[in-house]
C-alpha cells in the first residue's frame, strides 16, 4: 500500500485531497457509468442550478479500518435511500441504492491509503453530493445532474471527542415548518453558518435549533441530532419533520434498546424540561456522539451530568456504536460492508 504523510494522531475536520473520486453525470434521462478522476475541480456551467437556486443534496458516511487491517464500510445503503429522499425533495434523479454503494466502495478502495489506521480514532469520511448542472436560468428544475463520491481522512469533529461541550440554543431557525428541514440539502446549511459562528463567538461548540413552529421543542445540534438519557433508563430523541433522521440516531436507538436493555423513545423535547435529563448528547457521522455539558438558554445555563466528565450511559453508548464500526464487536445485521 502507498504510504502518506498525515499525522493520524491529530486529525482534525478539515479538507485534505485524496487521489481518486467517483464521477458520473445525469443527461437525457439517464446516468451514464460514472468514473474515477484525479481532478477534484467541478466544471459546470455558470447557468447550473446549484450555484444560484441551492439545486444540491449531499451526504456523509465513514469507512473504519478494523484491528484486522480490513475495511467496515458503516450503513451505506441507509444513506443511499436518504439521499434518495433528498433528491426527490429537490426534484432530482435519484441514484440506484446499487450504484450509490459501488461508487462508494470504489472510492474507499482507490483511496485505501488514507484510511487511518486502527487506534487512532481517525476515519475516512466519504462525501457523495447530487448538484444540478447544465445551461439554465429559470428557477426549474436542472437539465443535468453531477453525482460525486470524494473522501478525506477525518478526526474529532467537535474540538474535545468524548469530553463534554457547551451549546446554545439559537434565536434562528435552522429550516422551516414545512420546508427542507428533513432532506440534506444545502440551503439548510446555508442557512445554518450565521447562527453557528455567533455560537462560536460566544464559544459554544455550536447552537442548539427550537422547532420553528413553536419554539419550545428541541430539533437539532448544530450538523447533529439531539439525545439524552433519563434517569428512569430512557433513551430519549426529538422527533419532527423539520429533523434530520439521522443514521446514527436510529443506530443508537437499536443499541440502546437491544444491547442496553434502555427504553427507545422518540418524541418531544422541551426545551424547558431539560432537568428530565441525567446526560446528554449530539449524535451524527461526523460528530460520533459527542457529549453535552450545558445548554445556554437565554439567561439559564442548564449543565446535565458533568462540565468535564462523560456520562456512564453516554460512554456505553460510545463504546457499543463505535466498537461495531471498528470491528471490535458484532453488528447487527446488514449494517457493515466488509471491503
Ligand atoms: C443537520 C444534521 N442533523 C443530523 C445529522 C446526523 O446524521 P447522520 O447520523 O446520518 O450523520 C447530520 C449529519 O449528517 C446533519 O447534517
Amino acid at each position: 500500500m502507498k504510504k502518506v504523510d498525515i499525522d493520524w494522531e491529530n486529525l482534525g475536520f478539515t479538507y485534505i485531497k485524496t487521489d481518486l473520486r467517483y464521477l458520473s453525470y445525469w443527461k437525457n434521462g439517464a446516468w451514464d457509468a460514472g468514473v474515477m478522476t484525479e481532478d477534484n475541480q467541478v466544471h459546470i456551467s455558470e447557468g447550473s442550478t446549484a450555484l444560484h437556486y441551492g439545486q444540491t443534496a449531499f451526504e456523509g458516511l465513514k469507512a473504519y479500518r478494523c484491528k484486522d487491517d480490513s475495511i467496515n464500510l458503516f450503513r451505506a445503503d441507509e444513506n443511499a435511500k436518504r439521499l434518495q429522499d433528498s433528491c426527490r425533495r429537490l426534484l432530482m434523479p435519484e441514484v440506484p441504492t446499487d450504484v450509490f454503494i459501488k461508487a462508494c466502495v470504489d472510492v474507499v478502495k482507490a483511496n485505501e491509503h488514507f484510511i487511518p489506521p486502527y487506534g487512532t480514532g481517525g476515519t475516512l469520511y466519504l462525501r457523495p453530493y447530487i448538484v444540478g448542472v447544465g445551461n439554465n436560468i429559470g428557477v426549474n428544475p436542472a437539465p443535468e445532474y453531477l453525482f460525486s463520491v470524494f473522501c478525506m481522512p477525518v478526526g474529532a469533529y467537535f474540538k474535545g471527542g468524548l469530553t463534554p461541550t457547551n451549546f446554545v440554543v439559537s434565536e434562528y431557525d435552522r429550516a422551516a415548518g414545512h420546508g427542507t428541514g428533513a432532506a440534506k440539502v444545502g440551503g439548510n446549511y446555508a442557512a445554518s453558518l450565521l447562527p453557528g459562528e455567533e455560537a462560536h463567538q460566544r464559544q459554544f461548540s455550536d447552537c442548539i435549533y427550537l422547532d420553528p413552529i413553536t419554539h419550545t421543542k428541541i430539533e437539532e445540534v448544530g450538523a447533529a441530532n439531539f439525545f439524552g438519557i433519563t434517569a428512569n433508563n430512557e433513551f430519549v430523541t426529538p422527533l419532527s419533520p423539520s429533523i434530520l433522521p439521522s443514521i446514527t440516531k436510529y443506530s443508537l436507538l437499536h443499541l440502546a434498546e437491544k444491547r442496553l436493555g434502555m427504553i427507545p423513545v422518540e418524541g418531544d423535547v422541551y426545551i424547558n424540561q431539560l432537568e428530565r435529563f441525567v446526560e446528554a448528547g449530539a449524535c451524527g457521522t461526523a460528530a460520533v456522539i459527542s457529549p453535552i455539558a450545558g445548554i445556554q438558554y437565554g439567561e439559564d445555563f442548564h449543565v446535565f451530568y458533568s462540565e468535564t466528565e462523560v456520562g456512564p450511559v453516554t460512554r456505553k453508548l460510545y463504546d457499543e456504536l463505535c466498537g461495531i464500526q471498528f470491528g471490535d464487536k458484532e453488528a447487527p445485521e446488514g449494517w457493515i460492508i466488509k471491503i
